[in-house]
């Protein structure tokens, strides 16, 4: 970096004796070398008596300033204040050249340039850098305005909490522009808000920048973005419609010069791009993904009125996981969906972690001011430390609410998160179950949602984050319910429970074998009439590839109902795809009984993108039997009672010596299901567009197909 700097200033030399253009060499102004501050005013103590040699006791590691010395005004910490004025002189080049570091706070933390009396340049320090160094960065003026007149520079500090302090080095005059990537700080664009939405250029990969949005001074939101630089490779919305009719003030961090990052943030009627949303290659047609930006765990499942409601961790300006929010989006059938705008943003608690929402039917939290009961929302405020914190709604889950007196839950220990909260009808309460840190969770119970007190700690060897833990009817049984227990992997155990103390009975098991399943969450408040346990997983992408190159990044899993029933080996809990899906089918092709031999394939002749398959296979004397899907296999060894796919197995006992599948085809994914529910493998894979068939074959032996019927789907965005 000094060598660096010192070389270029020889270069502008270099380039007037030779004449190549009439530049006039440089002229320092201060490099801050000497053993004293020299004609330089010092007010307060933050400056102490010379210029610093470097990194002062206590502080981070201070580079990038050229030369021994530099001005750091860390004397005393943070809580010191002071300033720093140059004796008056001349402007004589065009560019006024320094290196800047320390606190980004305007006009407490940074360099002025007065001319006439008046402050006319001024530039604050980065804050943090990435890595958290304390890093001077070239920063320049442009002051060809100013040439002949005298001017005189102020270093002011006047910030007393975190990153209160300001650098400063190599003060230069030039006429030759700094090529050398200048950076700005805390760069201001202002937006008359008339459109409902605020679109921001993103560059995948390139370096966060923090961004803040203000209405009138106050802070409204605040993101870290890879904010392309030029032309972007995607487009993320800010929902602007609570702004409409106010001045925003879009402000970014620090902005290389000649950036159009904020320059070309706008605002549209529409998101860019909506035309193609959902019709993009790798776009799933019936797996719910984000418009734009990054999803993670389902959040708040609550049925309302007629409405399933899907809120999600999300990431709104961001391909990868980041700025954790509460994405929202409503179904009337648990197959189509409606994306609404972002329900919870991140606050002064933090950023916001997975969580749950309930129906306080009963008003016990006193939310409620309509006629309407309350939906109230328990999730994760991921700051420091994590708490747990709550927000309601009394319009159906449009808009929501913090609670004023967040957190409701403190800290209890390392990231403890994810709150699922369920009634307990026998005591009119609240039962809440918490992950607290390694295979450790706890049970909570609560009169009113606010005051919660722990009963239980309980260990889930095998799994960890996400808990569930619900009741649900034996064999059917409204009357004998058991509770279950399970983690975001899907390990599960069943026991009783009495309110008090969960005793499991069974040893944990795998509720799931497929390769992109992970922090499901099941519904609450499903009406009695309809008395499922809906479950949604998020289907985590096994390598995070599969949508590059994709405007949104992973996908929910299919919805599920689970059904706990009677084994030899206890209760166990069987998965089948909701009857709702069958809502998306097309064409039907109906294929006869007939024999599964190597050669021939009756399948032959259907080709498609969006497939179900319900199959039922006698098995005879094969010794396999494949199902090729889109040119993936799904394949059952006889002798192994086992079902592949790709890198996953899972077990599957013949039943009368016939095996039954249940399969969803979608553009990157494959859901088996089968074994009347005991079998569940949901699959990801990004499908070759070029291959749009299937096959049915067999190995070692001929199969015969009892029933076989192939439905052509339909999008669920159509
Ligand atoms: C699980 C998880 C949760 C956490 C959330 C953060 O995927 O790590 O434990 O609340 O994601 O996005």
């Amino acid at each position: 970096m000094k060598t660096k700097h010192l070389a270029a200033i020889s270069s502008v030399l270099a380039f007037s004796i030779l004449g190549v253009r009439a530049q006039l060499p440089n002229l320092v102004v201060e490099r801050f070398e000497g053993s004293n501050y020299g004609a330089w005013k010092v007010e307060g103590s933050a400056f102490g008596k010379a210029p610093a040699r470097g990194t002062l006791p206590n502080q981070m590691t201070v580079d990038g300033f050229d030369g021994n010395g530099l001005v750091d005004s860390f004397n005393g910490g943070d809580a010191a204040t002071g300033k720093l004025t140059s004796p008056p002189f001349k402007v004589e080049r065009k560019y006024l050249q320094f290196l800047i570091g320390g606190g980004g706070w305007e006009g407490k933390t940074c360099m002025n340039l007065v001319v006439d009396g008046k402050i006319v340049r001024s530039t604050t320090g980065p804050n943090t850098q990435p890595g958290g160094s304390e890093h001077l960065q070239p920063a320049q003026w442009d002051v060809a305005e100013f040439l002949g007149k005298e001017a005189v520079l102020q270093i002011v500090d006047d910030a007393t909490g975190g990153w209160g302090h300001i650098n400063v080095d190599q003060i230069v005059q030039s006429d030759q522009r700094n090529s050398a990537p200048v950076t700005r700080f805390n760069v201001k664009h202002e937006i008359f808000v008339e459109k409902p939405y605020l679109n921001f250029p993103v560059k995948n990969g390139a370096a966060k920048r923090r961004i803040t949005v203000s209405v009138n001074d106050n802070e409204v939101r605040d993101f870290d973005i890879e904010l392309a630089d030029g032309q972007p490779d995607w487009w993320a919305f800010l929902d602007a419609a609570p702004f409409h009719g106010q001045i925003v003030t879009v402000k970014v961090d620090q902005l290389p010069e000649g950036s159009t990052g904020l320059s070309s943030v706008d605002q549209t009627d529409e998101i860019k791009g909506s035309a193609d949303v959902y019709h993009e290659s790798l776009r799933p047609q019936f797996h719910f993904t984000s418009r734009r930006g990054w999803l993670n765990d389902p959040n708040g499942l609550v049925y309302f009125k007629g409405e399933y409601h899907l809120f999600y961790q999300h990431n709104p300006y961001g391909w990868n996981w980041g700025n954790m929010s509460w994405g929202h989006a409503v179904s009337q059938d648990l197959v189509h969906w409606k994306e609404l705008p972002v329900a919870l943003y991140p606050d002064q608690h933090g950023t916001m972690f997975s969580g749950s929402a309930v129906v306080d039917w009963k008003n016990t939290a006193g939310f409620q001011t309509g006629k309407d009961p309350a939906l109230v929302a328990m999730f994760t405020a991921a700051g420091r430390p994590f708490t747990q914190d709550l927000a309601f709604s009394n319009d159906r889950g449009r808009t929501w609410t913090k609670y004023e007196q967040n957190p409701v839950l403190g800290h209890i220990v390392a990231e403890n998160r994810d709150p699922k909260v369920v009634w307990f009808a026998p005591e009119s309460k609240w039962v809440m179950s918490l992950y607290l840190d390694h295979n450790d969770y706890a049970i909570f119970d609560s009169k009113d949602l606010k005051a919660w007190r722990k009963l239980q700690d309980f260990k889930l060897e095998g799994d960890a984050e996400c808990p569930n833990f619900f009741s649900i009817p034996l064999d059917g049984d409204t009357k004998n319910v058991r509770w279950v227990f399970f983690g975001a992997n899907g390990v599960y155990v069943v026991g009783e429970f009495d309110g008090h103390q969960f005793t499991p009975e069974t040893r944990p098991r795998r509720l799931q074998d497929g390769n992109c399943w992970y922090a499901s969450q099941v519904y609450s408040d499903i009406p009695a009439s309809d008395g499922r346990c809906i479950l949604v997983p998020w289907g985590r992408l096994p390598d995070g590839e599969i949508f590059r190159g994709m405007t949104f990044n992973q996908m929910m899993g299919l919805p599920v109902e689970l059904t706990l029933q009677s084994s030899a080996a206890g209760p166990v809990l069987h998965v089948e795809p909701v009857r709702e899906l069958a809502s998306l089918r097309a064409a039907e092709h109906d294929i006869k009984p007939q024999p599964v031999i190597a050669k021939t394939n009756p399948l032959a002749g259907i080709q498609g993108d969006l497939f179900e398959i319900k199959a039922e296979i006698a098995i005879s004397s094969a010794q396999e039997i494949t199902l090729d899907l889109r040119g993936v296999p799904l394949t059952y060894d006889v002798a192994a009672q086992k079902l592949s796919c790709l890198n996953c197995q899972a077990r599957l006992a013949p039943n009368n010596g016939k095996i039954s599948l249940h399969v969803f085809v979608d553009r990157a994914s494959l859901d088996v299901y089968g074994g009347d529910g005991t079998l569940y493998l949901p699959m990801a894979k990004a499908l070759s567009p070029e291959n749009r068939g299937l096959k049915l074959t067999s190995q070692g032996g001929d199969a015969r197909i009892v029933s076989l019927k192939v439905y052509d789907l339909n999008s669920s965005w159509q």
